[in-house]
């Protein structure tokens, strides 16, 4: 089929690649990290097709934007807050992405500054948070948000329609 041979095309080198493998060994919402990207890179390519947004840009920057090592537990801020400039730092090294993907890995947590809007949660560290500036940004940050409930449900049993909920108010105030 053509859609999943030019998705393999813009892929298979990174998902290859022996540093980003590494990423199988990080557990991730249950289950691990590399597989979370995978999801993220594949959902962002469908509906960047789906709104005619570039797809190379988007299923690259969906595959690498949660490129670091360690556990999300390990550490609550290198998680949340430092991990999108952490990968975009381990992206520059290990791959040639331009400075549209350096953007979409930079803002792909935007996500997360709307949640805490929403429940009117304080947030101390807002200067990491960085807002999509394009199409395939907001893509990104929306597929990263719909996989992470995702797997909330699948792989550690979290009830999630609350998250849902918070992004659907959300998206409408966008
Ligand atoms: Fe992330
Ligand atoms: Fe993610």
């Amino acid at each position: 089929m053509k859609i999943n041979k030019e998705y393999r095309e813009i892929c298979d080198n990174i998902l290859n690649e022996e540093h980003f493998m590494s990423l199988k060994n990080d557990i991730h919402h249950g289950t691990n990290r590399y597989d979370h990207s995978r999801r993220v890179a594949h959902l962002s390519y469908l509906l960047t097709k789906l709104f005619k947004g570039n797809v190379k840009n988007a299923t690259r920057a969906g595959l690498l934007h949660d490129f670091f090592n360690g556990n999300a537990k390990d550490s609550e801020e290198l998680s949340y807050l430092n991990h999108p400039l952490v990968s975009v730092e381990n992206a520059k090294k290990y791959f040639d992405i331009s400075i549209e993907e350096e953007n979409i890995i930079k803002s792909h947590m935007y996500h997360y500054a709307l949640v805490k809007k929403v429940t009117h949660v304080k947030d101390e560290n807002k200067e990491n948070i960085f807002k999509p500036t394009s199409k395939e940004g907001r893509i990104v940050c929306l597929a990263d948000l719909l996989v992470s409930a995702y797997e909330g449900i699948v792989f550690e049993g979290r009830y999630a329609a609350a998250l849902y909920f918070v992004f659907l108010i959300n998206l409408i105030r966008y």
